[in-house]
């Protein structure tokens, strides 16, 4: 029995409306697991679905990408927490690349036939230009993230100009492509984007990545809606749309919270350089102070309000069940404990909540920037685990800081302030951190996990 248009039209709304409330269930660490949940149900529909299309005239190929999906299930199982950004940003590049494979296909099987309509042309042109620069942005983000490449901005005079060539280039050849159908000219588009994606990236780098890899996930939902208009598919067209205004949208809020226009983001990059980290020995000329466990267990049960800034270094140690049992104790001694999250903490959006909620610790003593920012000053010590730019005063103070203008997590106002890192190490932006000489501050060097149970072992035994 051949199946109806009708029966896609329906099964693909249904998936739509099912990725929408998994992308709102997305909005807190409460419903996430169940937006995830929702999110695959309407994948596993939709690809069942287009399974039973009966345009499709071979399923070899189909057989063979579906070890594509043996590849995914087995590099998610492997895949560690910190490494999800770089995941991230390999999978976008996929995305565009496929966008620019289906764009060339679709031209190549039907050149020269009056098939491709100028509408036609003008969607295989769009895909594949957006599917270029997601791929090689991308792949730029990915070699920043994992460090292959220096995660600082990489600048060099008449960048701007040269983009500014390109994107004029981009506009002619296309309009070229789009009236003659020739295929060099088209070759010349997708090589023109290509060099523009990591042009577009690589000039940005430090605190401002975030915001890239939100954004190049934006350029692959753009990326795989072209692809929809090229493959006449509904579902792909509404999912990239998705994907494409909810990335666009979460980049829109980062920049917010990072204080930054999204245009000096595209075009500009923040970011000193993180090999010019400042060594132990030039802080202990600015007298940097440092502390014991057991200095800071002692201040730690004596207070009456506690704040926790949880950081990347959390992230990289897994202190996040030894952070759990130092709350457990100090709640059990009276202590109110409150969680700072930062927008940025860590290397994706919502990173340190996900590693909070790992460890169970409830959600109502978890509070986002803007909630706990006023709080600082009334409390007793901050406990800074594993965080630095996120911290760092000099975004408010110093002009000449690449971090000024962002807003950061006030810990500075509160009455003692202790931070545990390993060394004096710069975090991601490269830039010093001007928190660590205030006076009422005081480093613990050391594993953030081995630190945190060394405090608990502190508390514990006194
Ligand atoms: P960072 O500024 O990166 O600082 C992390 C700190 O953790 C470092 O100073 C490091 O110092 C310390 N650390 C690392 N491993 C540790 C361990 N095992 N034990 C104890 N400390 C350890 O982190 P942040 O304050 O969370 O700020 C995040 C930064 O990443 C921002 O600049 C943000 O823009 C950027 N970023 C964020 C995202 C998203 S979406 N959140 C994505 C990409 C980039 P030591 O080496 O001395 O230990």
């Amino acid at each position: 029995m051949e199946l109806s248009a009708d029966f896609f039209a329906f099964a693909y709304l249904i998936a739509t409306i099912l990725f929408i409330y998994g992308l709102k269930g997305l909005s807190s660490p409460k419903t996430a697991l169940r937006g995830n949940m929702l999110a695959m149900i309407g994948m596993a529909l939709a690809v069942s679905v287009t399974w039973m299309n009966p345009e499709i005239k071979n399923y070899t190929w189909i057989w063979a990408l579906l070890g594509g999906g043996v590849v995914g299930i087995a590099l998610a199982l492997r895949i560690s927490m910190t490494a999800m950004p770089q995941l991230v940003a390999l999978l976008h590049s996929f995305v565009g690349l496929s966008a620019v494979l289906v764009a060339v296909g679709t031209f190549l099987s039907h050149s020269g036939s009056s098939e491709l309509s100028p509408i036609a042309l003008i969607e295989l042109a769009v895909g594949s230009v957006i599917g270029a620069i997601t791929f090689t942005g991308s792949l730029v983000a990915f070699g920043k993230l994992q460090e292959i490449l220096k995660s600082s901005p990489l600048v060099f005079w008449g960048q701007h100009l040269l983009n500014l060539f390109l994107g004029l280039s981009l506009l002619g050849c296309g309009a070229y492509f789009t009236m003659t159908q020739d295929i060099l000219s088209f070759g010349v588009l997708i090589g023109i984007a290509l060099a523009l994606g990591f042009l577009l990236v690589l000039p940005i780098g430090g605190a401002d990545m975030p915001v890239v890899v939100s954004m190049l996930n934006s350029y692959s939902g753009w990326a795989a809606s072209a692809t929809g208009f090229i493959l006449n598919n509904q579902l792909l067209i509404t999912t990239g749309a998705l994907v494409g205004s909810s990335g666009a949208i979460l980049s829109y809020i980062m920049c917010q919270a990072m204080n930054r226009s999204i245009l000096s983001v595209i075009f500009g990059g923040v970011g000193g350089d993180p090999t010019q980290n400042s060594t132990v020995a030039q802080a202990a000329s600015k007298g940097v102070q440092s502390a014991s466990a057991e200095d800071a267990a002692f201040l730690l049960e004596n207070s009456s309000k506690v704040i926790i800034i949880p950081g990347y270094g959390l992230a990289v140690a897994q202190a996040q069940h030894a952070v759990k049992d130092l709350y457990e104790i100090l709640t059990e001694k009276g202590v109110e404990v409150k969680f700072a999250i930062h927008p940025v903490a860590g290397r994706m959006p919502g990173h340190m909540n996900v590693l909070l909620a790992e460890s169970d610790i409830p959600y109502d003593c978890v509070f986002e920037m803007d909630e706990i920012n006023g709080e600082f000053s009334s409390a007793d010590v901050g406990l800074v685990i594993g965080a630095n730019d996120v911290v760092n005063p000099a975004a408010k103070s110093d002009k000449s800081s690449p971090l000024y203008g962002m807003p950061i997590l006030d810990v500075y106002k509160t009455k003692h302030i202790f931070v545990s890192k390993r060394s004096m190490k710069a975090g991601y932006s490269g830039v010093d951190n001007a928190l660590f000489y205030y006076p009422n501050c005081s480093l613990i060097f050391g594993d953030a996990k081995a630190t945190c149970e060394a405090l608990v072992a502190a508390i514990r035994g006194a």
